[in-house]
């Protein structure tokens, strides 16, 4: 089965891809820009939760293509801030998207907290045809006082999990996959899916 990833960050997708190539289900990601080209939409994330988003991501673009979709809405959610940015990560600094400024806000406001406590949390949501689920994963950490490491995106350069010593963009992608809020989503959607594609969804 074909499924699209509803989302132009490459980054996103190529954890996405090596997370699921790790299930052996019989599917293959296409990426919104390999079936678009360079006019690949953006869909517009009015919904007020990161559940809400995704599946207004999937939804967006099924419609578009009636094709299978995966849609991922990811947030970064700071205990002493109460969860935010959480839904609005993409766009805390004001301009969506600009990651740098995004961080370095970040790191700012805390310099008036104590509790560096975060945790990032991802829904993944599948829809096709009379079809539609949803997985979350969470990875807990903390957020560090000053930016490590040039792998990841986002966040990733200030965010070092419980347990590890590195930021995740100091580890390679295999050991942030082995660990991860995206990584864990995808192994309860790949249940899921996998019962789907075998016929016995939603009765497992
Ligand atoms: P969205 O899910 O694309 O809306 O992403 C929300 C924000 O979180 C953006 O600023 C992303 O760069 C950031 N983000 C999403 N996933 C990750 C991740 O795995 N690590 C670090 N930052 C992330």
């Amino acid at each position: 089965m074909k499924i699209l990833i509803a989302s132009n960050n490459r980054h996103k997708i190529e954890e996405l891809a090596g997370i699921f190539a790790s299930f052996s289900l019989p599917i293959e990601l296409i990426s919104q820009k390999s079936y678009f080209g360079e006019d690949s939409p953006e869909i517009d994330e009015t919904g007020a939760t990161l559940e809400e988003n995704a599946f207004i991501k999937a939804k967006a673009l099924f419609e578009m293509t009636q094709m299978p979709v995966i849609s991922d809405d990811t947030g970064l959610e700071v205990y002493s801030l109460n969860m935010s940015p959480g839904v609005i990560s993409a766009r805390y600094a004001g301009e969506h998207g600009n990651d740098k400024a995004n961080r370095e806000k970040l790191l700012h406001v805390l310099t008036m907290h104590d509790n560096r406590k975060a945790r990032f949390r991802t829904v993944l949501h599948f829809i096709s045809h009379d079809i539609s689920f949803s997985a979350q994963g969470i990875c807990e950490g903390v957020i560090t006082k000053e930016e490590a490491g040039d792998k990841g995106f986002g966040y990733d350069s200030i965010f070092i999990p419980d347990g590890e010593e590195q930021t995740f963009a100091e580890m390679d992608s295999s050991r942030k996959n082995a660990m991860s809020h995206r990584a864990k989503a995808g192994i309860q959607l790949s249940k899921a899916l996998s019962a789907f594609l075998s016929g016995r969804y939603p009765h497992d």
